[in-house]
């Protein structure tokens, strides 16, 4: 299990790459490999079904951390939100191709495939089109195969590869379950979280037993949460400041 402190500058979002990356990299250096393509990988899947828990900023710090100890990374953007790709300093707007046309097969990845940072990070980016996908590959062939058979297909060289995907459990998701070795679950320190978590680890069962029976859960990322407002936690904190505005906003407009 891995702990992520909630203090300010932590994560590579906000500029800087920090030292939790190096707990994450010993576990993963000790995952088996999986043979993709021409080269040898290991694939990481971030997931929870829960938006804001720190999948993309977990997804993003693992695969830049990866990227800096000197290992070819690449981040597979599977959110039709793109906080990854935009997080790596990607523009969104007129990007083509992206993950999308990966997945329906229009592109192959190496076509999509953007270098966010010299020297071993790659990023196949994603736009709000991806929405589109999680109902379009319904009615396709091996639809749950889709990331994974393009992935194989096609060895860019990466030895890591690490899927930010999105806030459900629906077909895109799963397409992350069936591409990866490992899973990993940034998970909110507070109780309604294993509600969520139980149903987590169902389809992930699941898709093991159907679909991909190599995966493992490598670990849970702890992602702290007061449990309480943070206005009630520290009334001088930034976000209780900008909740304070907000109240005052709404109260204006009685
Ligand atoms: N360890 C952390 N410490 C501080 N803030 C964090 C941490 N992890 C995530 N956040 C913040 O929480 C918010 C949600 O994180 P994000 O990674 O986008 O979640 P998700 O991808 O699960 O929706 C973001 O504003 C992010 O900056
Ligand atoms: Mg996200």
């Amino acid at each position: 299990m891995f702990y992520v402190k909630h203090s300010k500058g932590w994560y590579f979002m906000g500029g800087r790459t920090k030292p939790y990356i190096c707990l994450v990299l010993f576990r993963v250096e000790r995952c088996s490999a999986t043979k993709m393509g021409a080269s040898i990988r290991r694939s990481i899947a971030v997931v929870n079904q829960k938006g804001g828990v720190g999948k993309t900023t977990t997804a993003v710090n693992l695969a830049a951390g990866l990227a800096l100890a000197g290992h070819q990374t690449l981040i597979v953007d599977l959110d039709p939100q793109g906080n990854a790709t935009t997080g790596l300093g990607v523009k969104k707007e007129g990007l083509y191709p992206t993950i999308y046309h990966v997945l329906l097969g229009s592109e192959p990845p190496h076509k999509a495939t953007v270098g966010v940072v010299t020297g071993g990070l790659n990023l196949l980016p994603s736009d709000i089109d991806l929405v589109g996908a999680e109902i379009e590959l319904v009615g396709l062939e091996r639809r749950e195969y889709r990331l994974r058979e393009a992935l194989e297909a096609e060895g860019d060289g990466a030895e890591y590869v690490i899927i930010d995907s999105p806030p459900s459990l629906g077909l895109l998701t799963i397409n992350a379950l069936v591409a990866a070795d490992r899973v990993l679950v940034p998970l909110q320190c507070e109780f309604y979280a294993l509600e969520g978590l139980a149903h987590l680890v169902k389809t992930i069962k699941l898709v093991r037993e159907r679909l991909n029976p190599g995966l493992k859960i490598l670990g849970i990322v702890l992602t702290p949460s007061h449990g309480r407002p943070v206005m009630l936690h520290d009334v001088r904190s930034n976000g209780a400041i900008a909740y304070l505005e907000l109240t005052k906003e709404v109260l204006r407009h009685e």
